[in-house]
């Protein structure tokens, strides 16, 4: 092994998962324990969707979504702003909390079955990985990272969780952040994107067969940690 500080050089982990089964956090936490590059690429078609919005698009355009997309590398970055936090900006303006909301979050989902969006975005998470694989190794927090666009990642991670217990956590979040959004309304958002994640034709929400499948309503953010870091752990020696 190495004697740099970036002990993960050259490793790939994808982390994925549905809305709210904690992949940020795993991601978030394996980055910093790593000193990994981490990239959510929830934030990529987030980001489109707040962009085919705010520029009068209507959300299935798919011609608009592939020419946004396109040019996103000239525009999108997400980096760390410190306290293990990250942000999205679009042209040096921060989005984070634009497109942060469930209404986004949905509208993404609708957006991501589109054939040119995903090509184009799955273009760009290859790209931003091959930047980083070498120099540091990188977490990659999605849907299809283990399927699709990182189909050889030494470490493989599906996480899920019930519906009910994944709508649980986003309503603590949401109250915590003084939004007042009902449970009943949060379930039903992250049940219809279950439904349109899981059954999209093109890269839909599947765990690899590789992957360690870990179920997180019984399990704690440093309990799926822990689990983590044992599969990393493994694929250094
Ligand atoms: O992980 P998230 O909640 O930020 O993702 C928002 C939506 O974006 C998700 O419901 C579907 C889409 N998505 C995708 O299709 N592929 C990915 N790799 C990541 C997200």
């Amino acid at each position: 092994m190495s004697d740099s500080i970036y002990r993960a050089q050259g490793l790939v982990i994808t982390i994925d998962g549905p809305a709210a089964a904690g992949k940020g956090t795993l991601c978030k936490a394996l980055a910093k324990h790593y000193r990994m590059k981490y990239l959510d690429t929830g934030t990529l078609y987030r980001t489109l969707a707040y962009q085919l919005k705010t520029q009068g698009y209507v959300a299935d355009d798919a011609a608009a979504g592939q020419r946004i997309a396109a040019t996103m590398v000239d525009h999108y970055d997400f980096r760390h702003v410190g306290n293990n936090q990250f942000g999205v900006f679009w042209d040096d303006e921060d989005i984070t909390h634009h497109i942060r909301s469930e209404n986004m979050g949905g509208l993404a989902s609708t957006i991501a079955p589109i054939t040119e969006v995903r090509d184009a975005v799955v273009a760009f998470t290859r790209e931003y990985v091959q930047r980083w694989q070498a120099r540091t190794g990188v977490v990659v927090d999605g849907q299809d990272g283990g399927t699709v666009v990182c189909p050889d990642a030494a470490v493989k991670i599906f996480i899920d969780a019930s519906a009910e217990e994944r709508a649980r956590r986003r309503h603590l979040d949401m109250q915590a952040r003084g939004r007042d959004d009902s449970f009943e309304d949060i379930l039903a958002a992250i049940k219809g994107r279950d439904q349109r994640d899981r059954n999209r034709p093109v890269g839909p929400l599947v765990a690899a067969e590789d992957a360690l499948v870990v179920d997180t309503t019984q399990v704690d953010a440093a309990g799926v940690f822990e689990l983590a870091t044992q599969r990393v752990e493994a694929s250094f020696s």
